[in-house]
């Protein structure tokens, strides 16, 4: 389909809707927005407003996802979804996430007036990083239909389930849908694009994670007091856990072992810390060297606390398995890239994204955008308005294009 390209600036919709999303935040300073936080929900709000505007019909499904549909004029038709996440870490940048949102709906207000052959959704998934219950993907997983809700509790003890039944959605339900296939533009959040001097890349598969918490429980004391050889220190054993991590997957070509978060229960300067919890991230392309890696890493960490006598309680938070994207919805991608810049990168990605968990139910495609030095997770995380722009014209040819069920493209 011969649509023209984008004008030849960023437009300004998109560059305007990424400034407004990254100005809508849970945090006082720094760019913040949680599963069902009051910013997440102001930012639905608004994103439901552009999905409006952009002639979609708006609706929210019971995990919070913001879903824009276009409707084919074939009841029956399959469903294409296209989107991202809204939600983010801490201290975020402006584009994780929101740059899929945003360019799924410019592309369907480009194609307002193109009848396609599948109703068209564009989701804005409510939790993909899982920062407030430290379990994934919890919005696009119930978006493909895996409606169990994790046993889990926030910061606060507050269990998912109870957050889940209180919640009222903003929008009317969604309808069933078929789904055929996803497609979700994100930054790479990696350095390859940019070695390559390319603006664009596809997504051949995801790794796989396990995300656990540790909890590491000694003896708190006076810190004047108590001999060293009397201590039953939980932050010097989790310091030594901490390192553990770091060296033994410095060993492990090409798994990556992250310990992001600790706590130090009731933290004082003079007194010895009795309880300390910390966050295991670990990665790897190949499932079963991953899951050997975790299984000798609890053995060791369980090891140390016998060792300082303390007791240690591990718990895995979530456990996905990588994902290898489709290749006929990758090479319609790749050739959309090629017309852009010449020729296609295909990529790994050790970032998870909500593609995991949809593929669950239907076959995915990602198309990766470079950022600046890879920064990602970060407020220096930044994309070039002209790669964005070949994106924006990539997926919009992309879904112009698309056949859903027989893969075929014109
Ligand atoms: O952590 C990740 O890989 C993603 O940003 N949620
Ligand atoms: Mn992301
Ligand atoms: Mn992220």
């Amino acid at each position: 389909m011969g649509l023209p390209d984008l004008p030849g600036k960023l437009s300004a919709t998109i560059h305007e809707r990424l400034e407004a999303l990254a100005g809508i935040s849970d945090a006082p300073d720094g760019l913040e927005r949680t599963f069902l936080s009051p910013a997440l929900e102001r930012a639905k709000a608004v994103v439901g407003e552009w999905m409006d505007s952009a002639g979609l019909r708006v609706f929210e499904d019971r995990a919070g996802n913001l879903i824009g549909r276009k409707d084919c004029e074939n009841p029956a038709a399959p469903t294409v979804a296209c989107g991202s996440h809204l939600d983010t870490v801490r201290n975020a940048g402006r584009y994780d996430g929101a740059l899929g949102v945003v360019l799924g709906i410019h592309a369907a207000e480009e194609l307002k007036e193109v009848s396609l052959p599948y109703h068209l959704e564009i989701v804005g998934f409510s939790d993909e990083e899982g920062v407030r219950f430290g379990s994934t993907y919890l919005g696009s997983r119930f978006y493909a239909g895996d409606e169990k809700i994790p046993d889990v509790v926030d910061a606060d003890g507050i269990p998912l389930a109870e957050v889940l039944a209180a919640h009222r959605p903003a929008f009317a339900a969604p309808p069933s849908r078929t789904l055929a296939a996803y497609v979700e533009v994100h930054i790479e959040q990696g350095p390859v694009l940019e070695a390559e001097s390319l603006a664009l890349g596809v997504v051949s598969g995801i790794a796989g994670q396990t995300r656990a918490k540790v909890v590491l429980e000694g003896k708190s004391g006076h810190a004047g007091t108590v001999p060293m050889g009397l201590r039953k220190d939980a932050l010097a054993g989790a310091a030594e856990c901490v390192g553990l991590v770091e060296s033994e997957a410095r060993k492990a070509a090409g798994l990556v072992a992250t310990v992001g978060e600790i706590f130090v229960d009731s933290a004082a300067g003079n007194v010895i810390p009795g309880r300390v919890s910390f966050s295991l991230d670990i990665r790897d392309a190949d499932d079963s060297k991953r899951r050997m890696f975790v299984d000798r890493l609890f053995q060791n960490i369980r090891a140390v606390a016998v060792t300082r006598g303390l007791d240690c309680q591990i718990g895995v938070r979530m456990d996905s398995a990588a994902v290898a994207c489709d290749p006929e919805l990758g090479r319609h991608l790749a050739r959309l890239v090629e017309k852009q810049q010449g020729r296609c990168p295909w990529l790994a990605s050790g970032a998870g994204h909500d593609a995991v968990a949809v593929a669950e139910a239907a076959k995915t495609a990602m198309l990766f955008v470079r950022c600046r030095a890879g920064i990602s997770h970060h407020p220096e995380e930044y994309a070039l308005p002209e790669d964005i722009e070949s994106a924006a014209t990539v997926l919009r040819d992309f879904l112009a294009e698309l056949k859903p069920g027989t893969g075929a493209v014109t």
